[in-house]
């Protein structure tokens, strides 16, 4: 089934923030920021800003009627700042205009005084100073210190990888619109509508019953939606509390990139052990997550990372330390993977730092060390795994053996390009990682013409959840999709819900719709079966038309369902779901927390230009585990999206903020992101169908965040390539691996450097 917002998407009447009409009155938002990344406030003075032209109200810290605090798993997030700016972009006052022009323009009149304090913008620094978040965690498994022993080799090192600018295409924003009664209600660009309520009524010292929130769809979100969209859904709603008017506020590009914070950089040590059959012995890693100023999502952000630290491996000795390490950059979140990607590079680094000392393909590090089902994770739940389906289907289906062969021929062949070739095993565990996150509510309602429609906390965020819980209503009932209408998120309609994120949200929101589907089909068949004197048992719908005991009758589904009207029973459920068996015991750090895991191989291909240091991704081709894909082009489309954003993540996306806090890559002219030109020129996707039971909505396992890791890979091809031209060049597990970065390894000096052929001729010529 094409994606219902197929239709209005290309049409252009897809309702985004920026779409939903003006009401006369509306006043506009700004908010003024902090330029320093550190300091004490000693003076903020607003009164010219407040004599502007159009300009109603500019609010500060002190105009906040209940907390001024937005943290929600950490209380240590003011909304605006009262006595300290603790990051470059940390806003401090709030201007209310009649036109958005005359709100920029008067944030240009505030005046402040800010005597610094010391900036600290790397992770081990805060680190040693002793700036956590929260205190270290450690995973065990095994006993590392006495497997060191039985290994034959024993390597470690260090990797960084930087943070991501989501860059979602709809920026930040909220429209508050005041109604009866002091309630206000929210139009929020956001992943998590009840985040964005409960901290509104936080904030303004108000009932959450007086916080509604509404979000039909996002232009995209990735994570940075999941808890940044609430600082300004709550400024708007913190003007309409005291103007009593509507009130909204779209980022511009560059204060969206100056003010949010993006996936977490990471700074990690490594340790690893093997045996003579290259079976991985023993694990060790230090994670270093660069939080920001701010909690955020970084300690769940942080806990994905140990949960994903040993890939798609079995590691039988594992120890892994994590550290939320607090400094003064824009907080930094969630972001597709969520702490999982930064976890994988690690271990990955360390089979290719193994392989390069042991002059052999890290795939075969790799394939031996494949999970399989029964392995114990370092967190205690037994893999269901399907790596090993998956890296031997991908390397027959796509014949890596030819593939390698076309690799070694053309570095043969030419000096000026060199090919580079990596494999990527995946593994992604499906459920929030903090078990009662994971819970979902669905709101049916069979209308008296057929029609149906349902409310459920999924927000639509282009990764088509909306038409996967649409197909679940349409099968359950066995009705044409058309009869089905998915309405907006909506916190009057579903209460209390989890953020869409953790690729978890058709699952949830999916399983609690079948559900309430049944219920409802339950009371037609009762129906059904009183009118045909039968056993309810043997009433079936089939496409909108009632069974009894396989023949047809004369009921089609319409006139079933005015016949359960008229008997005055319900045509409407409220149902709720929880996926059964996850658990995890915080002080062992052992449970089973996920529902299921999603297995997957890649086999990425690359070219570099060894005169430019550019480079082409030729090919990624895929075998991933989607469980039974209940929407092939959906599943294909988030695949390549994950894909593309993978790549990006690893090799052109530079986020810089200089020492003093300021980001530097802050506008699209100084960060790139893949283009169409960028895009591999050849995205292969083979689905790995597997019919066995799991947890997932229809068997349909979830495919928002998986599908990103692959772009690992990427660095690890990349490398490849420039070691085909440059053998001896001593390449730093330092992502994202840009052209600059490139082009300088391709000529690293190394003391063999003079005996490298590729090289000579280079300089030569
Ligand atoms: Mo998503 S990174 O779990 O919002």
């Amino acid at each position: 089934m094409k994606n219902i917002d197929s239709y209005t998407h290309l049409r252009g009447e897809s309702v985004y923030l920026d779409d939903i009409p003006i009401i006369n009155g509306t006043l506009w938002a700004a908010v003024f920021d902090s330029p320093v990344a550190h300091g004490r406030i000693v003076s903020l003075d607003a009164g010219d800003a407040e004599k502007m032209p159009g300009v109603v109200r500019v609010f500060t810290a002190k105009d906040i009627p209940g907390e001024n605090q937005i943290g929600g798993i950490v209380p240590d997030e003011e909304l605006l700042a009262s006595s300290q700016v603790h990051f470059c972009g940390m806003p401090m006052a709030l201007v209310v205009a009649e036109s958005e022009e005359q709100a920029k323009a008067a944030l240009k009149k505030i005046r402040i005084e800010i005597e610094p304090l010391e900036v600290i913008t790397d992770p081990r620094i805060a680190k040693e100073k002793g700036e956590l978040i929260i205190p270290p965690r450690t995973f065990n498994i095994g006993d590392t210190t006495a497997a060191w022993s039985e290994c034959d080799y024993v390597f470690e090192g260090r990797t960084e990888t930087n943070g991501q600018e989501h860059l979602y295409i709809e920026t930040q924003g909220a429209y508050a619109v005041p109604q009866e009664n002091g309630v206000i209600k929210i139009h929020s660009s956001t992943q998590g509508p009840t985040a964005v309520q409960r901290t509104a009524a936080r904030v303004l010292g108000i009932p959450m019953h007086q916080v509604e929130v509404d979000t039909t769809r996002l232009g995209g979100g990735f994570g940075g939606k999941e808890d940044q969209a609430t600082t300004w859904a709550v400024m708007c709603a913190l003007a309409t509390h005291y103007l009593k008017k509507p009130v909204k506020y779209s980022l511009h590009r560059m204060e969206d990139m100056r003010m949010t914070g993006k996936r977490h950089p990471y700074s990690s040590d490594f340790k690893i052990g093997l045996n003579k059959d290259l079976k991985i012995l023993a694990y060790e890693a230090a994670f270093y997550q660069n939080a920001g100023a701010a909690a955020d999502l970084s300690p769940a952000v942080m806990e994905r990372t140990l949960f994903h630290c040993t890939n798609s491996y079995y590691v039988p000795n594992v120890k892994a330390t994590a550290y939320s390490c607090r400094t003064n950059l824009p907080p930094n979140t969630a972001f597709r993977g969520f702490g999982g990607p930064q976890g994988m590079f690690v271990i990955e680094a360390a089979i290719a730092k193994t392989a390069d000392a042991l002059n052999i393909d890290a795939s075969v590090i790799q394939q031996k060390n494949l999970l399989r089902t029964g392995d114990e994770l370092p967190y205690g739940q037994k893999a269901e795994s399907e790596a090993n389906e998956c890296w031997n289907k991908a390397v027959k289906l796509y014949d890596i053996g030819k593939l390698r062969h076309e690799v070694k021929q053309f570095n043969e062949a030419n000096n000026l390009y060199k090919k580079g070739m990596a494999l990527i095993p995946i593994c992604f565990g499906i459920s929030f990682t903090k078990t009662l996150m994971n819970q979902a509510r669905s709101l049916v309602h069979v209308y008296t013409d057929g029609s149906v429609g349902v409310s459920t906390g999924a927000v639509e965020m282009g990764q088509g959840v909306n038409t996967k819980i649409l197909q679940v209503a349409a099968a359950m009932f066995s009705i044409d999709p058309v009869k089905v209408k998915i309405n907006s998120a909506n916190t009057y309609r579903i209460a209390n819900t989890s953020p869409s994120a953790a690729s978890a949200t058709a699952d949830l929101n999916g399983k609690a719709t079948e559900i309430a589907c049944n219920a409802i089909l339950a009371r037609f068949k009762m129906v059904a079966a009183e009118e045909f004197k039968v056993e309810p048992g043997s009433v079936e719908l089939k496409e909108e038309w009632v069974y009894v005991d396989g023949s047809k009758t004369s009921w089609d589904w319409e006139k079933l369902v005015m016949a359960t009207f008229t008997r005055r029973i319900s045509l409407s459920e409220h149902a709720h779901y929880t996926p059964p068996q996850i658990h995890f015991d915080l002080s062992r750090e052992k449970g089973h927390p996920f529902a299921y895991h999603v297995y997957g191989t890649a086999i990425i291909t690359v070219t570099i230009d060894c005169l430019r240091g550019i480079y082409e991704f030729d090919s990624v081709k895929v075998v991933h585990d989607f469980g039974s894909s209940m929407n092939v082009m959906i599943d294909i489309g988030q695949c390549e999206g994950g894909i593309v954003q993978g790549i990006g993540w690893m090799t052109m996306e530079e986020i810089v903020y200089d020492k003093e806090g300021r980001l530097r890559s802050n506008a699209l002219s100084t960060y790139k992101v893949p283009d169409i030109y960028s895009v591999p020129k050849e995205i292969a996707i083979h689905f790995l169908e597997t019919k066995k039971d799991n947890l997932a909505i229809f068997r349909s396992k979830a495919v928002g965040e998986p599908p990103l890791l692959y772009g690992i890979g990427a660095f690890f091809a990349l490398r490849n390539a420039l070691k085909a031209f440059n053998p001896d060049a001593d390449i730093a597990f330092d992502a994202p691996l840009t052209p600059e970065k490139v082009l300088m390894s391709l000529y690293a000096q190394t003391s063999r450097d003079v005996n490298v052929p590729g090289r000579k001729e280079v300089m030569e010529k």
